[in-house]
């Protein structure tokens, strides 16, 4: 069934574990990311960037993830992940997305309030939930790049100043992670997890998580962190998946390459999913 993300997410706060974001951008992933989230019984926050929206069409995502969130029998949200423009906001909202990310992380303080402050005001009447990030990870997305030296650590004050100006339903902060494959292995600053759960007490996301260590993860979800953003993993369980087909075999048939790719996906989703602590919360 289909649900707001803070439906998911106030219930993984309140009980203390974490749900996985995945990042769908086509069918196989999205069968993927649901048929292991059902085989867990794991609620399960499907998302699009604004890069895959570009890819698959908005109209196209909506329908396979209304469908799929129809006929499954856990909870699924569907959410924008790192929205940029007012435009594919009000296109999500529209088209049926539950959940909508923000990303004003660039801006100026003040300027990042004021942006999403209005966007919250627009999906709460629309009954929408709002995610917004605060400091800035490493790494690379479609929109936005960031050096590992332009990647800030969330400031625990600034987070309840932000929150309080916002009423965001939850927060992604900054605490050493970085999108795409990690050079070395990341470190976690877990004492500023750690205060700023205390201080705000609301759910928490972690991105760039594809990469970080079992150890690592089991921690964050136990100081605080609820939802848990993975694409890269994924991306390279489907790519592992084609080339175990396309490079032992003259295999052309679209359904021999992508099924193995599927299968492959939903192994990784399933062994997450058991790592965040959200199998059997559905
Ligand atoms: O954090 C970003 C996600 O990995 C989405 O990447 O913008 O290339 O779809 P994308
Ligand atoms: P990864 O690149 O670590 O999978 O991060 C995904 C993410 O944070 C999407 O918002
Ligand atoms: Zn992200």
């Amino acid at each position: 069934m289909l649900v707001t993300g803070k439906e998911i997410l106030d219930k993984a706060h309140k009980e203390n574990y974490a749900v996985g974001a995945f990042n769908v951008n086509n069918m196989e992933i999205l069968q993927a990311v649901i048929a292991a989230a059902e085989e867990t019984q794991s609620p399960v926050i499907i998302q699009t960037s604004e890069g895959a929206i570009k890819y698959a069409g908005i109209d196209y995502l909506s329908a396979m993830v209304h469908l799929a969130a129809k006929k499954a029998s856990v909870p699924v949200a569907l959410h924008l992940d790192h929205g940029t423009t007012y435009e594919t906001l009000i296109k999500c909202i529209r088209n049926g997305w539950t959940s909508v990310m923000f990303d004003g992380s660039h801006f100026p303080l003040p300027e990042n309030i004021a942006k999403t402050k209005e966007i919250v005001k627009i999906a709460h009447a629309c009954g929408v939930s709002v995610e917004a990030e605060l400091g800035r990870l490493g790494g690379i997305e479609d929109n936005i790049s960031v050096d590992e030296k332009d990647a800030r650590l969330t400031s625990p004050d600034e987070a309840v100043e932000f929150v309080n100006g916002t009423g965001v339903d939850y927060l992604a902060i900054a605490i050493g992670t970085a999108h795409g494959k990690y050079k070395g292995e990341p470190k976690l600053d877990f004492e500023r997890l750690q205060t700023i759960k205390g201080l705000l007490n609301m759910p928490i996301v972690l991105h760039g998580a594809s990469g970080v260590p079992e150890d690592s993860i089991i921690k964050s979800t136990k100081l605080g962190v609820n939802k848990i953003n993975i694409d890269t993993d994924v991306r390279v369980a489907f790519t592992e998946g084609v080339k175990s087909v396309v490079t032992t075999s003259d295999e052309f048939d679209p359904r021999k390459i992508c099924g193995p790719a599927r299968d492959n996906m939903k192994k990784v989703v399933m062994e997450k999913m058991i790592m965040f602590g959200c199998s059997g919360k559905a």
